[in-house]
């Protein structure tokens, strides 16, 4: 076996791009709020808007190790998968493991609540608003402003969350998960001999998914 064949890819190249983005959009969107730059701020927050619209289409049609139905079934196998890390006799998973899949959840919930009600916020003396925010009553638009603040306080918890269970697998347990984020192989030698899922990126697909966001943002920048 090459040394290149054995290396079996985990994660495509747009999940790993989106995510990255995404690290950095975070802070970006929190700082540009934080020192009143609204119009960053509603344009960082479209770009965001469309990497979740992506990420979650790309849920739905993208790559295996993307798909949320293999990942809901992995939650059948949560309590075993505890149970043998509490052990340290886990093993690697090909994709996120049942932990992982409600980590995920949860980040994609928490990211989608704070795009979804940013489109619709307004500040207390109207001057500041979201590009739909035309579409809500002032009280309802001071309403999801209010959301938005007390969900980005979630986001940043389970970003931290997230950060320490990452350091713990990598230091704790020893399974490098950040390299294969950034590189998106991990060793063939880490899984179960037998056959994998077909986890091959289909171009078609991905033009799709991205063509939507694309077409998402534009709309709504050209609403705001
Ligand atoms: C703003 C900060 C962050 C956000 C919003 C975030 C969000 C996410 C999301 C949504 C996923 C799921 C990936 C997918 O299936 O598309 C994920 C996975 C992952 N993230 Fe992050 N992340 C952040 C920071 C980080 C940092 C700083 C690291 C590494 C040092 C990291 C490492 C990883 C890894 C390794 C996975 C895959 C976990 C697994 O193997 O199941 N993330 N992250
Ligand atoms: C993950 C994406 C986003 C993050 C992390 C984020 C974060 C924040 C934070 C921290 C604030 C300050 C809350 C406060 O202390 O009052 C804020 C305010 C605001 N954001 Fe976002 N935001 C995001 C997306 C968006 C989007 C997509 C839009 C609209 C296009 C938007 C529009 C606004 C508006 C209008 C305010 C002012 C609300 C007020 O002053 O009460 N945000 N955002």
């Amino acid at each position: 076996m090459t040394a290149d064949s054995s290396r079996i890819l985990v994660w495509d190249w747009s999940v790993r791009l989106v995510h990255w983005l995404m690290v950095v959009l975070v802070p970006l969107l929190w700082w540009t709020a934080e020192e009143g730059y609204m119009d960053w701020h509603r344009g960082f927050g479209l770009t965001m808007l469309g990497l979740v619209l992506f990420r979650l289409t790309w849920g739905l049609i993208g790559t295996w190790t993307a798909r949320f139905v293999p990942m809901v079934r992995r939650i059948g196998t949560l309590t075993l998968y505890v149970r043998k890390l509490r052990k340290r006799e886990q093993g690697a998973t090909f994709g996120h493991s049942p932990l992982a899949v409600l980590s995920v959840f949860a980040l994609l919930g928490a990211l989608t609540t704070q795009v979804a009600t940013g489109l619709f916020s307004v500040d207390v003396d109207g001057l500041e608003s979201g590009p739909l925010a035309v579409l809500v009553s002032f009280e309802t638009g001071r309403w999801l402003a209010d959301i938005h603040e007390f969900n980005f306080n979630l986001l940043a918890g389970l970003i931290g969350l997230h950060i320490a269970a990452i350091a713990a697998y990598q230091f704790v347990l020893k399974e490098k998960l950040a390299g294969a984020m950034v590189t998106g192989r991990r060793s063939r030698t880490d899984f179960d001999a037998g056959k994998l899922p077909d986890n091959r990126l289909r171009l078609v697909r991905f033009i799709a998914a991205a063509s939507l966001s694309v077409v998402c943002i534009v709309a709504l920048a050209s609403f705001g």
